[in-house]
């Protein structure tokens, strides 16, 4: 299962990754956690160390291997190269967990990123032994990330709102482009949600079938952005308003 998160910036999207990835390794899945996001910061928030995250090459760095794996700059290309020997080189283990970067992706024009993209998910592909693995993506805010490549195979768009105007027009915008690009489901999740006003604005806002979740403004999430690389999942109330949230994403977009 492929499954995207996406928002505007600063929502959560990161924060929201890191927990739903710890929380699929507990469950038993081998993850494959994506940074999409140029900016990246997903495997700080991991508990990847800087110096490893400096060595680590970007999936479009990759552009040798693929011309060479993926055969000469035409529009066909074989799907499945073989591609095990490399996950080494440009992936980091955390556990159960698989840790690659995207690098920068360059929306706009013609260009797709097709090879870059067949070939990670030639990646995925070849990681991908049952039915409990998935790969995550932290797409970042800007949504030239959010291509036809980058959307290919995803089971399930997430979208992070904050009660906020600016974020729920955003929410728009990328429920329209997910649209386009025929991402099968996309589902929204409100976070930094204060009290009851904050939660009617967004109930106002989206129906019950697109909002699946809300999650409370919490010291605890907002700490994990200081003590990074955390194995604690939270636990108490919060713990299972996000366990809920978790299982109807992966629930309900599984088939
Ligand atoms: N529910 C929450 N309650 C309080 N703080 C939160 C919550 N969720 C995330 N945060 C905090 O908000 C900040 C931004 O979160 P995060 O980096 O996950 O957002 P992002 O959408 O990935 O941002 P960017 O667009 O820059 O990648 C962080 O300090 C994080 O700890
Ligand atoms: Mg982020």
């Amino acid at each position: 299962m492929k499954i995207a998160i996406s928002g505007k910036g600063g929502v959560g999207k990161t924060t929201f990754t890191a927990n739903f990835a710890r929380w699929l390794v507990q469950k038993g899945a081998t993850v494959l956690a994506v940074d999409a996001d140029p900016d990246a910061s997903l495997g700080t928030i991991l508990g990847i160390s800087d110096d490893v995250l400096t060595d680590l090459k970007p999936i479009v760095d990759m552009k040798e291997l693929i011309e060479e794996r993926m055969g000469g700059s035409g529009a066909f290309y074989p799907l499945n190269p073989n591609v095990d020997d490399i996950l080494d080189d440009y992936s980091v283990s955390v556990g159960q967990l698989r840790f690659f970067r995207m690098g920068n992706i360059k929306g706009g024009g013609t260009s797709c990123y097709c090879k870059e993209n067949s070939f990670l998910q030639a990646l995925v592909n070849s990681l991908i032994l049952g039915e409990k693995d998935t790969v995550i993506l932290d797409m970042g805010a800007g949504i030239e990330q959010l291509t036809r490549g980058t959307a290919l195979g995803v089971d399930v768009l997430v979208i992070i709102t904050e009660p906020s105007k600016v974020s729920v027009q955003t929410v728009q915008v990328i429920q329209q482009l997910a649209k386009e690009l025929g991402i099968p489901r996309v589902v929204v999740i409100g976070n930094k949600v204060r009290n009851l006003n904050d939660e009617k604005f967004l109930r106002d806002r989206f129906s019950s079938e697109q909002l699946i979740g809300i999650i409370p403004y919490s010291d605890e999430l907002l700490e994990m952005s200081i003590n990074t690389g955390s194995e604690v999942l939270p636990e108490g109330s919060l713990g299972v308003q996000l366990n809920k949230i978790y299982g109807k994403i992966i629930e309900e977009g599984d088939d």
